[in-house]
C-alpha cells in the first residue's frame, strides 16, 4: 500500500462535499509518496475541486463536546480550512489554529475574515512532527490529525496534553477504522480509545477521562452516493485544576 492510498482513508469526515479523495490519479500516487507533508498537503488543498476540501462547517463532535465549556483560549491542531477554529471564535474563544499547509491556512484565514472573526484567530504553520506551538490553552482540540502513515502520533498527542492549562480540556477525534470502500487494506492499526488514552501517558491523578469511546458516523460514499456508517473515536479529558 502506498502512503497515498493510506492517506486517502482520511479524506472523509465531517460533511465534506466532493469526492476529493479522487483528485489525484493513480499515476500520481508514486510522486505524492515522495513529497514531505507540507508539499503533499499543499498539493491536495491547492488542487481541491471547488476551491475547498472540507465542508467549512465545524466537526459535529467539536461542536457538541465544547458546547458546555466557557470560552477561553483554544488550540486547534491540524485545523485544515478552519471550520472548527471559526466555530470556536464565533462562540468567543481566542483560537490558535495550526496546520502544516499554508494553502489551507490562507484559505482558513479568508473564511475567518468573511465570518468576521479574523481578530480572534491566530494561524500558525507547523509541521507538528517537527515543531509545536508554545503556550497553554483552556481547550486543545485535534480532529483527524492522522499522519500520512496513518498513525496518530503519540508524541504529538502528548504535546497536545501538555499544552492544556489546569482545568482545561483535551479533545481528540480520530478515525476508528477504515471506511467500507477501503476495507481491503488491512495492515493499518487504528488505536482503540483506550490505547489512545494510554499513549498520552497522563500523570496519575492529574486528569479526569470524560470520554473514551468509539461511535458511528454517517457519511456519503464517495463513489456510490449511498449513506454509509463509519466508526470514529473520541477521547475527552480534563486536566484537574489543582
Ligand atoms: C484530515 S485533515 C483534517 C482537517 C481539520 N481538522 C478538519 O477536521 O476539517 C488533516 C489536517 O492535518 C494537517 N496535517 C497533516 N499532517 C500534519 C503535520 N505533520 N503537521 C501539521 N498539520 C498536519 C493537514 O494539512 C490537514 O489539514
Amino acid at each position: 500500500m502506498t502512503r497515498h492510498q493510506h492517506e486517502r482513508q482520511h479524506d472523509h469526515h465531517h460533511g465534506e462535499e466532493h469526492g476529493h479523495g479522487e483528485e489525484h490519479g493513480g499515476g500520481q500516487a508514486r510522486d505524492l509518496d515522495q513529497l514531505d507533508d507540507h508539499a503533499y498537503w499543499n498539493g491536495r488543498y491547492a488542487s481541491a475541486q471547488g476551491g475547498h476540501i472540507w465542508s467549512g462547517s465545524a466537526n459535529e463532535v467539536l461542536a457538541r463536546q465544547t458546547a458546555d465549556l466557557s470560552p477561553g483560549s483554544a488550540l486547534d491542531l491540524g485545523c485544515g480550512e478552519g471550520g472548527d477554529a471559526i466555530h470556536l471564535a464565533r462562540l468567543g474563544w481566542r483560537v490558535t489554529a495550526v496546520d502544516v499547509s499554508d494553502v489551507a491556512l490562507g484559505r482558513a484565514a479568508d473564511h475567518a475574515a468573511e465570518a468576521g472573526v479574523a481578530d480572534r484567530i491566530e494561524w500558525q504553520r507547523h509541521d507538528l512532527a517537527e515543531t509545536f506551538p508554545t503556550g497553554v490553552f483552556d481547550l486543545v482540540s485535534t480532529h483527524f490529525l492522522h499522519f500520512r502513515d496513518g498513525t496518530l502520533s503519540p508524541r504529538v498527542l502528548r504535546a497536545a496534553a501538555a499544552a492544556v492549562a489546569p482545568g482545561g480540556t483535551l479533545l481528540i477525534e480520530a478515525h476508528g477504522g477504515l471506511p467500507p470502500w477501503q476495507d481491503e487494506i488491512s495492515d493499518i492499526h487504528f488505536p482503540t480509545p483506550e490505547e489512545t488514552v494510554a499513549s498520552l501517558e497522563l500523570a496519575p491523578g492529574a486528569w479526569e477521562i470524560l470520554l473514551a469511546e468509539r461511535h458511528p458516523r454517517q457519511q456519503t460514499h464517495p463513489h456510490t452516493g449511498e449513506t454509509v456508517t463509519r466508526t470514529d473515536q473520541t477521547v475527552k479529558a480534563r486536566r484537574r485544576a489543582g
